[in-house]
């Protein structure tokens, strides 16, 4: 029998931007709810915000008003804690700090009953410390929505030390009752998605940091190619570079300065300047009124070549075969190791070393590496980076070539592991060592990215579409294009790979 009925009472504390949505889903599942806010009116201000919102979805005709009255009478307003004592949850969604938040628990466990499931909405605080106060620790459990609660399916099901198995498999279950896609995880900085999105921001701003390409081009690269609805530059500016840094910055903090998770000097200077994006008008985009919207770099249109061959297999970009012959290009075959020769380019898929270094060791100056898609077929533009000696006509071959299957081509500086290779390999790479240390399991991971952050495809789901020996190769040759540590593949990775050579 579950523990909890859409007639048991849920509590929300905190009616700001998480709480009232959070009183919104459980109202909506049929719930009573009630609201308490510390704050004088705050949570009549969320109650009224709740009707106003849903006012919308019947403009639109997806609710109808008495369903929006019912629902908005589901949640009663309460202007003192101890009227929270008849609820069989509450759910916490106040002021992000520890002392706050275990004094609020403290409070609640002398109020509510001792059967109270009491879960907590915190984004970055551990589970375990908050409950480390409380007289029944087994009883807080972590319940981590995504902003908008309403329309954002995650919750991630935070397990403290001392969380009761059963408590957290309940909150897993109510939630999904609620139309959510709950993951179970563990305790641990950043829990899944505030971990494993990290190099979803950073490997965009090295790429830009390292004149790669501009924000712009990696922006349009990244959803045009990548199929994400936003690129990095794009979406910090709309969360805030002062929230975004900040979180960074604790996470790295929380796994000691693991290079992994080094925050961003670019970023770090629009937060120094107080550029924060979209809020104040300025970030790596302008908003001010009347400013122009910049273009990515795109490649001026080059002739469409007459034949190509394709030298061997070319593994998850092997679609872009039917979209050359569509094209009315003549497709020769032949064995090789996954090259296309168009005229005097080279094609390789980026394998995450410097385009000049291939270049050098395979003897062939007019190398060009071309960047990972999400879909190959679908993708309306491709990033193409050549070796530092490519002659400009193998460029505009090869340019020819890709826009004669319909893509925009974006010429990119000769950068390791390109864009989205590189941001691909990076978040597979953090999801596969959160797998590693028991964070999670590899479905909550790829779950937690589309239900959380809206990615187009799960990373681990991803990095096995490419190839899991592909995408090792791609953060070896990372690590050793940079030196750096931050880029050391995951034991897991390793693992799987060895395990799939043996079968
Ligand atoms: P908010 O600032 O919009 O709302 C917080 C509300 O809590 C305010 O109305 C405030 O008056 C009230 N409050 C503060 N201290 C209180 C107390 N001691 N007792 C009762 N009410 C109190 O904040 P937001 O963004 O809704 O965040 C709330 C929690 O949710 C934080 O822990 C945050 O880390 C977490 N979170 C936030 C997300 C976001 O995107 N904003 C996403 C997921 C989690």
């Amino acid at each position: 029998m579950s523990m909890f009925t859409t007639d048991s009472v849920i509590g929300v504390i905190g009616a700001g931007t998480m709480g009232a949505g959070i009183a919104q889903v459980a109202a909506k599942a049929g719930h009573p709810v009630l609201l308490f806010d510390a704050a004088e009116g705050a949570a009549e201000r969320g109650r009224k915000n709740i009707g106003k919102g849903l006012q919308k979805l019947v403009s639109r005709g997806k609710m109808t008003a008495e369903d929006v009255d019912a629902l908005v009478g589901r949640i009663q307003v309460i202007t003192s804690l101890d009227e929270m004592a008849p609820a069989a949850l509450v759910v916490e969604a106040i002021v992000e700090r520890l002392d706050v938040k275990q004094s609020v628990f403290g409070q609640l466990e002398e109020i509510c009953s001792e059967q109270t499931v009491l879960a907590t909405n915190t984004s970055s605080i551990s589970v375990t410390a908050i409950g480390s106060t409380l007289k029944r620790p087994q009883n807080l459990v972590g319940m981590h929505f995504f902003n908008p609660a309403p329309i954002m399916k995650l919750v991630e099901v935070i397990s403290g030390l001392d969380t009761k198995p059963e408590i957290a498999d309940a909150i897993f279950q109510l939630s999904a009752s609620w139309g959510k896609k709950p993951v179970h995880a563990k305790s641990t900085p950043g829990f899944i998605v505030n971990r494993v999105a990290r190099p979803f921001y950073a490997e965009g701003f090295r790429i830009f940091q390292e004149g790669g390409a501009d924000n712009v081009t990696i922006d349009a690269v990244i959803r045009e190619a990548g199929g994400f609805r936003m690129g990095p530059f794009e979406l910090t500016d709309l969360i805030g570079h002062d929230v975004n840094y900040a979180v960074t910055s604790s996470v790295f903090a929380a796994y000691y300065n693991d290079q992994r998770f080094l925050p961003s000097l670019i970023q770090l200077e629009l937060v120094n300047a107080g550029h924060f994006g979209r809020k104040t008008g300025k970030g790596f985009y302008d908003y001010s009124e009347g400013a122009e919207k910049p273009a990515p770099q795109t490649a001026p249109e080059a002739a469409k070549p007459n034949s190509v061959t394709i030298e061997g297999d070319l593994g998850v970009a092997e679609p872009l075969v039917a979209q050359f012959e569509a094209a009315g290009i003549t497709v020769n075959r032949t064995e090789g190791d996954g090259r296309i020769q168009v005229g005097d380019a080279t094609l390789m898929l980026t394998n995450g070393q410097f385009t000049t270094v291939r270049a050098a060791e395979i003897s062939n100056r007019n190398l060009i590496h071309f960047d990972l898609a999400l879909d190959y077929a679908e993708a309306g533009r491709i990033a193409l980076a050549p070796a530092d000696k490519a002659d400009a006509k193998a460029v505009e071959q090869a340019t020819g070539l890709f826009q004669a299957a319909g893509k925009a081509v974006s010429i990119i500086d000769d950068i390791p592991g390109m864009i989205i290779m590189r941001t691909v390999a990076m978040l597979a790479n953090e999801g596969f060592d959160a797998v590693n240390q028991q964070v999670c399991n590899e479905e909550a991971v790829d779950i937690a990215m589309q239900g959380g952050v809206n990615y187009p495809r799960g990373p681990i789901a991803w990095a096995n579409g490419v190839g899991l020996a592909r995408i090792l190769n791609v953060l070896r040759n990372l690590g050793a294009s940079y030196g750096e540590d931050r880029y050391r593949p995951s034991p897991l990775l390793l693992r799987k790979v060895a395990g799939g050579r043996q079968a």
